[in-house]
């Protein structure tokens, strides 16, 4: 595969340039090294993609969507490829990064069947002697700066919507994985994208965004990645009033209400709770069960962690791949310290587990009972494979403990009674909510947050309306 950056077209090397390592986040080991790109590389992008808007703007929809549905299909093809990069570079295990393939795949598709819907609309007649009709320009060139948790996804997410809409994009992947970008890339350009509509550059974050939002030609910048990221953005987009769409960080709370299922909620929580070895915006961080059901709840989620294979994620059959970075493994332990120190039980796990020739990286599926409000786990993003657990004794006190954040991404909901249910999802704050199940993830629902979890929303309709810029016209026509 191409390790350069696509500019105006081109593959640009690194030559005798900085460059980036790209470590196997299990071992260390460096796999391939990358451009670390400087402000200059940054501008051509912008140059490249400002030079490609005004034709790319005026292809049909028809056109666009069947370029968005090849390069879909080709995802699908080269699924196992694909998959192998995404472990390769950030851990994953092998099954879930063949599942990241589908729903990139599924991004694509769906952005395609928005395109086709793309229309003007001509305003009912309200006044004699004029016509207004409102149209859907694309917003211009656009910047996406996607994260390392979910490599291909993510870029998938931002750049068929953009796409769809007419719009033409820079993109910079996450420096830690930025292998499975451009290879996306490549593909892209092999169905035939023209020169310039989509860039990637590659590198440290700094110089890069700073030259996209100061350079006045970026429309819109969509970001996935921490609200302290996300609060530097805000400032650094003021001064050219660009636009943004933030996918911030989570804090979901999971809520188990007296008459659950509770084979099905543990089911679930496993399964949200340990994706990615917990380092996704949307896992649950947050467990608050009811203290009639705290007990077999929380015995039987250790239970089910603690049978998680641990290992590399190249390995058939390993659940818990490895944490992102040393810094990662930290936090999780700091939390899990913190949690201890002030009353808290581990129930399993705790501590990372040794993974022959890896890295220390590996933390053991950890259950944590006694939780309470004022520890770091209950106030911070964890991103890391830890299941604090409280309880309250009533619906109402649940809710407002789930509620008792800044953050509002996602949220979900245990019970057996659709009206409970129905109540807990009204009051939810929060942009996503699951009821019965942790498997929200869906290209073509929107996704997106409250607060200091973010704004804008990616995925169907609603990520390609981000992109689009309605102008309204009203014409004088006198009889
Ligand atoms: C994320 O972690 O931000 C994305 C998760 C998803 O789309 O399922």
């Amino acid at each position: 595969m191409r390790c350069a950056n696509l500019i105006g077209g081109r593959w640009v090397d690194p030559g005798d340039g900085p460059v980036l390592h790209v470590r196997d986040a299990a071992t260390g080991q460096v796999v391939a090294q990358v451009p670390a790109a400087t402000a200059e590389a940054a501008k051509a992008a912008i140059e490249a993609a400002s030079t490609a808007l005004p034709h790319w703007a005026a292809t049909t929809t028809a056109d666009r969507a069947d370029f968005l549905r090849r390069c879909g299909q080709r995802l699908r093809s080269d699924r196992q490829r694909l998959a192998n990069l995404i472990t390769a570079e950030g851990g994953k295990p092998l099954a879930e990064s063949l599942g990241e393939v589908d729903y990139s795949a599924d991004y694509l598709d769906s952005a395609a069947d928005e395109a086709v819907r793309l229309t003007a609309h001509t305003l009912p007649q309200r006044r004699e002697g004029r016509v207004q009709v409102a149209v859907p320009d694309p917003i211009g060139v656009v910047a996406a700066v996607t994260p390392w948790n979910f490599p291909l996804a993510m870029l998938a997410r931002k750049t068929a919507p953009a796409l769809a809409a007419g719009c033409t994009q820079v993109a910079k992947p996450a420096e830690e994985t930025p292998l499975s970008a451009l290879a996306f890339a490549e593909i892209l350009v092999e169905e035939g994208l023209p020169n310039g509509v989509v860039n990637i550059v590659t590198g440290e974050p700094g110089p890069i965004v700073a030259a996209w939002l100061d350079d006045g030609r970026v429309r819109k910048l969509s970001f996935t990645g921490s609200t302290e990221v996300g609060r530097l953005l805000m400032r650094g987009a003021a001064s050219q009033v660009v636009c943004l769409s933030l996918e911030l960080g989570g804090h979901a709370p999971f809520l188990v209400f007296a008459d659950a299922d509770i084979g099905a909620a543990v089911e679930a929580a496993v399964l949200g709770k340990f994706r990615v070895a917990g380092q996704t915006c949307i896992c649950p961080n947050r467990f608050i069960v009811h203290s009639s059901v705290v007990e077999e709840f929380t015995a039987r989620l250790a239970a089910a962690a603690k049978d998680l294979p641990v290992g590399r994620g190249t390995l058939p059959g390993v659940r818990i791949g490895p944490l992102i970075s040393d810094e990662a493994v930290d936090r999780v332990r700091a939390q899990v310290q913190d949690a201890i120190d002030r009353g808290a039980r581990v129930v399993t796990g705790g501590a990372t587990i040794a993974v022959p020739g890896c890295l220390d990286r590996f933390f053991a599926p950890t259950v944590i009972s006694g939780a309470t409000p004022s520890m770091r786990c209950f106030e911070e993003e964890t991103f890391g494979p830890l299941a604090p657990i409280a309880s309250a004794s009533d619906d109402d006190s649940m809710v407002r403990m789930a509620n008792a954040t800044h953050y509002g991404l996602a949220a979900y909901a245990f019970s057996a009674d659709p009206q409970r249910l129905a109540r807990a999802a009204r009051q939810l704050d929060c942009g996503i909510v699951g009821c019965n199940t942790a498997a929200v993830s869906d290209a073509y629902a929107p996704f997106g947050g409250r607060g200091w979890s973010g704004f804008g929303r990616e995925g169907g309709r609603w990520g390609v309306d981000e992109y689009i810029s309605w102008k309204y016209i009203c014409e004088a026509r006198p009889d």
